[in-house]
């Protein structure tokens, strides 16, 4: 089977406070998208890349990405689901059922080599797929407004908690058919596992590092600067 990559960048990133969307803010003047694609495709795993962008997107002709032959572009959706699903339909014609796509965020330009190359090995010979997850290290608090303000309702058992990263990597036709069906069910869905998880097969956790962060909030962005000179160094 071959592998496949689609990388969901049609998020208008409302939280960032920025003037335009996370995957367009630069990091040594480099976008984020860029750092995220090239960091993915230098390894020549796949066969072909999807990138699902906003349709008022007026960024994208200024990236590297957009003259690199390997790279394509379609329609995103309203959730983040719906531009994969779009994504996956988008490359139905050259994919086989069983080859493999991986669903990487934009908006993690600091997935190590390791980790990707880690999880393509450890699930390639998988029926169904994974993902990268890292475990959860703080204290979680469920949490209520109460008359004086937030206040905790109890505490969650921390032990069997993971933080789902991405790359996942899950089998062409079985991903697209779970999208299909969460969609059709009117479920969110925040990640490819879970839509595999209502479709009632398991997926497998392969341990990613933790640093792998989402740049979400104005303050990602230099932790994501540090972290990547890290790998670099
Ligand atoms: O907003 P959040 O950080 O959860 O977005 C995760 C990823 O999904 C980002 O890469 C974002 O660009 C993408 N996304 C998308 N289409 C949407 C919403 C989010 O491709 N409608």
């Amino acid at each position: 089977p071959r592998f496949w990559l689609v990388v969901p960048a049609a998020g208008i990133g409302q939280r960032m406070q920025a003037d335009c969307p996370k995957q367009y803010l630069r990091i040594h003047n480099r976008f984020l998208l860029d750092i995220t694609l090239s960091r993915m495709l230098e390894h020549d795993l796949f066969a072909g890349c999807m990138v699902p962008l906003h349709s008022e997107d007026r960024w994208w002709p200024e990236t590297e990405a957009s003259t690199d032959r390997r790279v394509a572009t379609c329609e995103g959706g309203r959730e983040r689901a719906d531009s994969v699903l779009l994504a996956l339909k988008a490359l139905a014609g050259q994919a086989r059922p069983d080859d493999w796509v991986l669903v990487h965020d934009v908006a993690r330009p600091c997935l190590s080599s390791a980790d990707l190359l880690r999880l393509a090995e450890q699930l390639k010979d998988d029926p169904v797929g994974g993902l990268l997850a890292a475990p959860v290290t703080d204290t979680l608090k469920i949490a209520g407004v109460g008359r004086e303000g937030i206040e905790v309702r109890g505490t969650q058992d921390r032990s069997q908690l993971w933080r789902a990263l991405t790359p996942q990597m899950f089998r062409f036709e079985l991903l697209r058919k779970a999208l299909e069906r969460a969609e059709r069910a009117g479920r969110v869905v925040t990640d490819e596992a879970s839509a595999i998880e209502m479709a009632g097969h398991t997926p497998r956790i392969v341990e990613g590092r933790p640093d792998n962060i989402k740049v979400t909030l104005p303050a990602d962005l230099s932790m994501a600067a540090f972290i990547l000179g890290q790998l670099e160094a």
